[in-house]
């Protein structure tokens, strides 16, 4: 028996790990990735880590991490992987700092935590607010270990861009073009791990690096993996604009002590600095005491959204808010926060320490993505490790990890959760071990599959590109790409509308129809990346559709989908023990019997089919979700009343 390596695609956080814990195992990796792997998009990640180490002595555990986690994701994430990421997160940050990352720390020499969004603990190790870089470079260098020895072989600017799978429907390989001379080679794998990331560019400028695309999930989805929870996508309510993307400002300001706030009047142009502090709306600390500016990120970004769009308070007219640290020390802002002060110095040219920063939401992950399974072990209901079935999508030898799977988020993620860094690296420890114990159970190789099929992919993939960089047609790429961000931005990210999203389907229908029209315009032989991004489109014209299609068909609002015509009003009088909150509680259950699911998207030549398959909530009951404590002290009252 040949032997094979193992194939990952994508040099990301969840990558790297996948590679660190198969290479582990003693089997061969071949690693590939778009761009150099200590560029990858995992370097974004800004504010940190969530591990519940508990430091502070503020009460912490994992299982608070855990309620918390599935309660921030509005109860749609399958619990008992949940569970074991949180369960893992202390260790998963010791091994960090053990590896070399330069993480904060305390005046006695521990490692610092701070508050992020959706907890009342401070959670969250960090390195300044680059913390992200440091992990990437970090397991960078054990990468490289393995790859001295032999165990790895890097494939840095290659795209992925075919799986070959067999007559049985089994991965056997894929196919990847190498980006410089844009030549097209087929690779037999044991397995396939897609580690891609999200697919933010469908919404045109976002926080995301400009080569997270979805088309390698999209390509997938295409080639038979499902795809799951495609509508729910996290806005980010603090970023900056840039011509190019939006540049996240990392939540942790808001965890160092940052306050949002709006003029009180409407049409205030004052500089904000002379605005008196009795004139500031800090609307976030007045309706959420608890959480204050720290709500999660879907509550937030529908709260900026109602100051600045419905009520107009904007500072400028537009939707950007104040996000104010001139109170703080600049000294320990500079420890803190330094790498997001001097991107929000370089790029809006005022110094954030001495005027609040002008920030507004900006698309920045997807909680959605390729549907992966997991097994749990029968006797304690928890995830079994090392099980073959742990992310593997639907597609045998096929796995997904990192933001290009749609696990532990539910309907909304909490910030340091991951964005490459928690359950990235935590799916990578996850997908390492099951990859092995997948590819110890084979009885042959890839190789040993017939030729045919790696000739016949590669095949596929040469004229499919030969087509895509001849066509001269009369639209050019990054022109429909910038009307599909447009209308992606508009009706699919805070606000949903069931009539806007049909528009929006329509208006995908002709995005495609014009799509063949292209004009790629560049005829180079030599990193032509006009053709490529035109293939991308192409991939992002395929989620944006699933996505759409998966936003009208839930009737409800949860996490990050809201649909106003579908909320389920509390009472006006909050009392606990007012009877209106009976009707309101029957509502709730009877709105979770239809839509507490996973929605998951099929392809077929007609379009996506989507159908729903049970949310496992094995470890924790569903509640309506509150960060006010109204509906929480009715439903202590309520729940034995109702049972
Ligand atoms: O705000 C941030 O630093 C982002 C973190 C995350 O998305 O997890």
């Amino acid at each position: 028996m040949a032997e094979d390596p193992v194939i990952v695609v994508g040099g990301g956080l969840a990558g790297l790990m996948t590679v660190i814990k198969t290479a582990e195992a003693g089997l061969k990796v071949a690693l590939f990735s778009v761009c150099p792997v200590k560029r990858s998009h995992s370097v974004c990640a800004q504010g940190g880590i969530n591990a519940s180490v508990n430091t502070k002595g503020e009460g912490d555990s994992p299982y608070i991490h855990f309620v918390e986690t599935i309660r921030g994701g509005d109860f749609l994430a399958d619990q008992p992987p949940v569970k074991g990421m949180c369960d893992s997160a202390p260790a998963l940050v010791y091994l960090l700092d053990r590896m070399g990352v330069m993480f904060n720390r305390t005046p006695e020499g521990l490692l610092d935590f701070r508050r992020f969004g959706g907890t009342l603990y401070s959670r969250t190790a960090f390195a300044g607010a680059t913390t992200g870089q440091q992990l990437v470079y970090a397991l960078d260098e054990q990468v490289r270990r393995y790859e001295a020895e032999g165990l790895v072989e890097k494939y840095e600017f290659w795209e992925f861009v075919r799986l070959v799978l067999d007559d049985s429907g089994r991965c056997r390989g894929i196919v990847a073009q190498n980006l410089h001379d844009m030549s097209f080679r087929a690779f037999p794998g044991t397995a396939v791990v897609l580690a891609t990331g999200g697919p933010g560019l469908i919404f045109g400028r976002t926080t995301n690096s400009m080569y997270n695309t979805g088309f390698a999930a999209a390509v997938a989805y295409t080639q038979g993996a499902w795809y799951a929870n495609g509508e729910f996508i996290q806005v980010h309510p603090t970023a900056i604009p840039g011509e190019d993307k939006l540049r996240l400002i990392s939540e942790s300001a808001r965890g160092e002590g940052g306050r949002i706030w709006v003029p009180r009047k409407k049409g205030d142009d004052r500089p904000p600095n002379e605005i008196p502090e009795s004139e500031r709306w800090y609307f976030l600390e007045e309706k959420y005491p608890k959480y204050g500016n720290l709500v999660p990120r879907d509550i937030a970004a529908r709260e900026l959204y109602h100051v600045t769009v419905n009520l107009g308070l904007g500072p400028d007219g537009g939707r950007s808010v104040y996000l104010d640290l001139t109170h703080k020390d600049p000294a320990e802002l500079d420890v803190k926060l330094g790498g997001i002060l001097e991107i929000y110095e370089k790029f809006m040219l005022e110094d954030p320490k001495r005027t609040p920063m002008k920030v507004a939401p900006a698309v920045h992950y997807s909680m959605g993505g390729l549907w992966v399974g997991y097994e749990k072990d029968p006797a304690t209901g928890a995830l079994k490790r090392g099980s073959p079935k742990n992310h593997a999508t639907n597609i045998p030898g096929l796995y997904a990890v990192g933001e290009c799977d749609f696990q532990y988020h539910g309907a909304n993620r909490l910030g340091a959760n991951s964005h490459s860094l928690l359950s990235c690296l935590y799916g990578g420890q996850e997908t390492g071990p099951a990859v092995v114990s997948y590819v110890h159970g084979l009885k042959d190789s890839a190789s040993d599959a017939p030729a045919r099929l790696f000739e016949a992919a590669l095949e596929e993939e040469r004229k499919d590109y030969a087509a895509i960089a001849a066509m001269s047609g009369t639209v050019n790429p990054f022109a429909l790409h910038r009307e599909l961000g447009e209308t992606m931005n508009a009706c699919m990210t805070i606000v949903r509308e069931n009539p806007k999203l049909k528009e929006t389907l329509a208006r995908i229908a002709g995005f495609r129809e014009r799509w063949r029209k292209l004009d790629t315009c560049d005829r180079s032989g030599r990193s032509n990346q006009a053709a490529t991004f035109a293939r991308a489109l192409r991939g992002m014209l395929t989620l944006a559709e699933v996505m759409t299609k998966c936003a009208l068909l839930r009737d409800e609002c949860r996490g990050a989908h809201y649909k106003p015509e579908f909320e389920i009003p509390p009472p006006k009088d909050v009392r606990p023990d007012n009877p209106e909150w009976k009707e309101y509680f029957s509502r709730y259950f009877e709105n979770n019997r239809k839509f507490l699911k996973t929605a998951v998207a099929e392809h077929t030549p007609d379009g996506p089919r989507i159908f729903y398959r049970e949310v496992d909530t094995s470890l924790l009951e569903p509640e309506p979700r509150d960060y006010i404590g109204h509906a929480s002290a009715a439903w202590k009252y309520w729940k034995p009343r109702l049972e």
